[in-house]
């Protein structure tokens, strides 16, 4: 009886998914969508889609992720580890216990904080050779994959290199870029005893140089707490945060004001500037702080702001006070900025200004990482990172980032 109903369960996502890459605008989008309705359906942890470049490295890419292993930048060879092996021998795999199995690619798992335990892996056959795999990892129950999830996984896989030919898709495989934020396993618990709470548990992420971060999540997830040791405002509670390699995890609070002042920029959604101070006179008070500045002059002008260098705060607007905030951040030359809800207190037109001159930052180079609950900013993204209950839950690669004034809401 259960099973019958598992079953029909199962041809009802089928049937979804198949409309689904059929239809959708983005290919993309529709594998991501299909993926987690995998997942989903399978009371699973995590699933990747990966795909083997075999026009140029022969190397096997992690595409399309869901669940909170971040993939970003890493790869596999032919043969390597249990999805490699599924590509080079086109046979569909299911492995009870992942790290005491031969095949087991360990750096995975190191590298990323996510601990495998079991594996459905299914090849992708695009007519005669092998294009890829699904992996579906981690029964929520701990039970073993069933050969009803195993055929949920093998249709979702044929599905796909169907909609891959017919459509096309142009994934560009690139390399990783250089890590320049690392957390590993960071927890953060507020106060003792009775009023103990634990908000950060596990956090496992990796920042890219030069990469455009969006963190979403509900209230109250942890994401002011993460960006606040990110930022080096706050201490993590256990766990490992490193900048550049180097290791702030346990940093005293003079190294700790060293990083925050040469190496990070804030834009916060109160503007925070002070309100004796003309917008120019903002800037210096924090350029004169930090070596190697850069002139107030220029950064406003990089804002769009240099006729208003004399001006009050209170004599501009929200999105032209936000975006002196912006400039002040600038003055530092920081190698990240941090922004917590840049535009949550703007409206729409003043949103886009702002994240038009954010969009110019990222740009010149500056990896920025921002906290939003704006969904439609996350479209601007390199990366979407969604947060829940304390851990990373998803993380996602947009490989077209839409600009600023695509956005609508
Ligand atoms: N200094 C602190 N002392 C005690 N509890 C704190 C402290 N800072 C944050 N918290 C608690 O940690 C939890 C997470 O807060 P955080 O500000 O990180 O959430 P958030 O995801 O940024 O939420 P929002 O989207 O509403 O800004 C909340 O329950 C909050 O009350
Ligand atoms: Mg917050």
């Amino acid at each position: 009886m259960i099973k019958n109903n598992t079953k029909i369960e199962y041809t009802q996502v089928v049937w979804e998914i198949t409309s689904l890459l059929q239809k959708a605008e983005s290919l993309e989008d529709a594998l991501r969508t299909s993926l987690g309705e995998v997942v989903k359906a399978v009371c699973a942890e995590a699933g990747t889609i990966w795909f083997y470049n075999v026009n140029s490295d022969k190397r096997i890419y992690p595409s399309f992720t869901i669940g909170g292993a971040d993939l970003t930048g890493l790869s596999l060879e032919l043969g390597e580890g249990i999805a490699g092996m599924v590509v080079k021998e086109g046979k569909s795999t299911v492995v009870k216990d992942c790290r005491n199995d031969e095949r087991w690619a360990g750096r995975f798992d190191e590298t990323t904080g996510f601990v495998t335990k079991s594996m459905v892996c299914v090849p992708l056959v695009n007519k005669y050779e092998v294009i890829g795999c699904i992996q579906i990892i981690n029964k929520k129950d701990g039970s073993l994959f069933n050969d009803e999830d195993i055929s949920l996984c093998e249709n979702l896989a044929m599905l796909t290199a169907i909609a891959v030919d017919g459509r096309g898709l142009n994934l560009g495989f690139s390399e990783s870029k250089k890590s320049i934020i690392s957390l590993k396993n960071v927890t953060k618990t507020f106060g003792t005893g009775d009023t103990k709470l634990q908000v950060l548990k596990g956090v496992n992420l990796d920042i890219r140089e030069g990469e455009f971060l969006v963190i979403l999540g509900e209230s109250g997830c942890g994401k002011s707490t993460m960006l606040n040791i990110i930022g080096g405002m706050d201490q993590l509670t256990t766990g490992t945060f490193l900048f550049d390699g180097k290791d702030y995890s346990k940093a005293d609070e003079k190294t700790l004001t060293e990083y925050r002042r040469h190496s990070v920029g804030f834009i916060f959604q109160a503007y925070n500037l002070m309100p004796t101070l003309t917008a120019e006179e903002n800037l210096d008070f924090i350029g004169e702080l930090c070596d190697n500045s850069m002139d107030a002059a220029e950064a406003l002008e990089r804002v769009g702001l240099s006729q208003r260098k004399d001006n009050y705060p209170a004599q501009m607007s929200g999105g032209q006070q936000q975006r002196v905030s912006i400039a002040r951040a600038l003055v530092k030359k920081p190698r990240i900025i941090l922004a917590d809800e840049p535009t949550a207190a703007l409206d729409y037109e003043t949103s886009i200004e702002v994240l038009t001159v954010l969009e110019e930052v990222i740009k010149s180079g500056t990896t920025l990482l921002m906290v939003t609950h704006n969904e439609e900013i996350a479209k601007m993204a390199n990366r979407v990172i969604r947060m829940k209950g304390g851990v990373v839950a998803e993380v996602i690669v947009n490989r077209h980032p839409a600009s600023a004034k695509e956005l609508v809401w």
